[in-house]
């Protein structure tokens, strides 16, 4: 029995939702711990697609209790047409838990993110979700936040409104020649969210620390990734939020104590969305290979991912800030039938060897991959019953990525269904 974090070493999208889902078979209970729609998770069942964006991925098991926790920003719009979705589809929702604190994405964080981002030039533009995660998590940090505590009590949301959406409204018209919010529309339309929530509000730290303690299975569920990490990441073409499994704590009122361990999760290649520099980025017919058989679209907005090679300075430095005890390595069947595959091993930067992932952003820009090269493999891996069933030279690059990160791999993925899937070190220990 364990409680383990599940973390993106990349930048995000690394079929984490896959590997909670699997480990979500064995919980007891799931928690979310940052984030919010701008995370997207998808998970297939039997043929059936499930994206999800809020309600944990453990949703889909009836015995796991389903936590979001209060690192986690939430917009309750999305987060009501989530759950109808699953209720449609027959999946209850009877044990989701949603903690007190969690912070509400309001109107003006959605509007606010839009804006900012639209004012920027196109080198600073971020190229966020547009979810009003960023202007949510300004606000908490501001102290002007509502959160759901006030969300599910109409006159503390009446209290907080008054008090802070007239800065907002001053904002929008002044600085960005906007109309201005109407508080009357978006009570009415909050309180009605605030109703249908209520029921699933809880203190969740209370819930997480009694299941750690009577020894059950607890899973966390980061979303984004390392790389999009506030503190961690390529700053500052990154998320408002702490991804790493730090974030883990903080976002779910548990000490750092009870975590045993934490598996990272990355793709068998490199994808990014968004701005900034990506050192092994692919401008050829082979990054258009590794979007298209990869699927690399973004599941919360649709648009194609950047696709290059794998980089092990980035694993390495995931290893890192999180403390990984292992990796799950996914995708590995999108490589297949390449003549050749490459991982990134260190930069070379103006003459000099990096070895590690450089803090500057002007210099991370500059780096160029130095690569090893090692022989592909061809196709027909998505039906392999085991490790040992991959072709040696899939096995080979595994392994070597293994030994240049200094973490060993315990999963290794080769198709979007749960059987599709070879495990040699079960991560809660089975
Ligand atoms: P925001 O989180 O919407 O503020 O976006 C900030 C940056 O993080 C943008 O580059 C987004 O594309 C990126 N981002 C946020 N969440 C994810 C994710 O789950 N996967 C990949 N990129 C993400």
């Amino acid at each position: 029995m364990a409680s383990l974090v599940v973390v993106g070493t990349q930048w995000g999208d690394e079929g984490k939702g896959k590997i909670v889902d699997m480990l979500a078979s064995q919980a007891h209970l799931v928690v979310r711990y940052q984030g919010g729609n701008n995370a997207g998770h998808t998970v297939v069942v039997g043929g059936e697609v499930f994206k999800l964006h809020l309600v944990p991925a453990g949703i889909l098991y009836p015995q796991v209790t389903c936590v979001i926790g209060n690192g986690v920003v939430v917009d309750p719009q999305v987060l009501l047409d989530e759950i109808a979705q699953l209720e449609a589809k027959g999946v209850s929702v009877k044990s989701l838990r949603i903690s007190e604190k969690t912070q509400v994405i309001m109107p003006y964080h959605r509007l606010l993110d839009r804006l900012e981002e639209e004012s920027r030039s196109d080198k600073e533009r971020i190229g966020t979700t547009g979810r009003g995660i960023g202007p949510c998590y300004v606000d908490k940090v501001a102290r002007t936040g509502i959160r759901m505590i006030d969300l599910v009590d109409p006159q503390a949301l009446k209290e907080r409104l008054e008090a802070f959406l007239p800065a907002k409204n001053k904002l929008l018209t002044q600085v960005y020649g906007q109309p201005p919010l109407e508080l009357e529309a978006i009570l009415a339309e909050y309180r009605v969210y605030g109703e249908r929530l209520r029921a699933f509000v809880a203190d969740t730290s209370v819930l997480v620390a009694a299941a750690i303690r009577e020894g059950r299975n607890v899973l966390f569920e980061g979303a984004n990734g390392t790389l999009l990490d506030i503190d961690h990441g390529t700053y500052p073409f990154v998320t408002s939020s702490s991804p790493t499994a730090g974030g883990a704590a903080t976002g779910s009122g548990i000490g750092p104590t009870v975590i045993d361990k934490v598996v990272g999760v990355a793709k068998a290649y490199t994808t990014r969305v968004g701005q900034g520099p990506f050192p092994t980025e692919l401008f050829d017919e082979v990054g258009d290979r590794i979007r298209e058989r990869g699927k690399e679209y973004g599941t919360t907005t649709g648009r194609p991912r950047r696709c290059g090679w794998l980089d092990a300075v980035i694993l390495r430095y995931a290893v890192r800030v999180n403390g990984l005890s292992s990796l799950a390595l996914m995708h590995l069947d999108t490589l297949e039938g390449l003549p050749t595959v490459k991982i990134c091993t260190a930069y070379r930067y103006r003459g000099q060897i990096l070895q590690e992932f450089p803090a500057s952003l002007k210099v991370f820009q500059e780096c160029e991959p130095v690569y090893a090269e090692l022989p592909g493999w061809p196709e027909g891996t998505t039906q392999v019953a085991g490790f040992e069933g991959l072709p040696a030279q899939a096995r080979a690059y595994v392994r070597r990525i293994g030994e240049l990160i200094g973490a060993g791999v315990g999963i290794v993925s080769v198709g979007r269904e749960r059987s599709q899937t070879l495990v040699l070190e079960e991560p809660f220990g089975k």
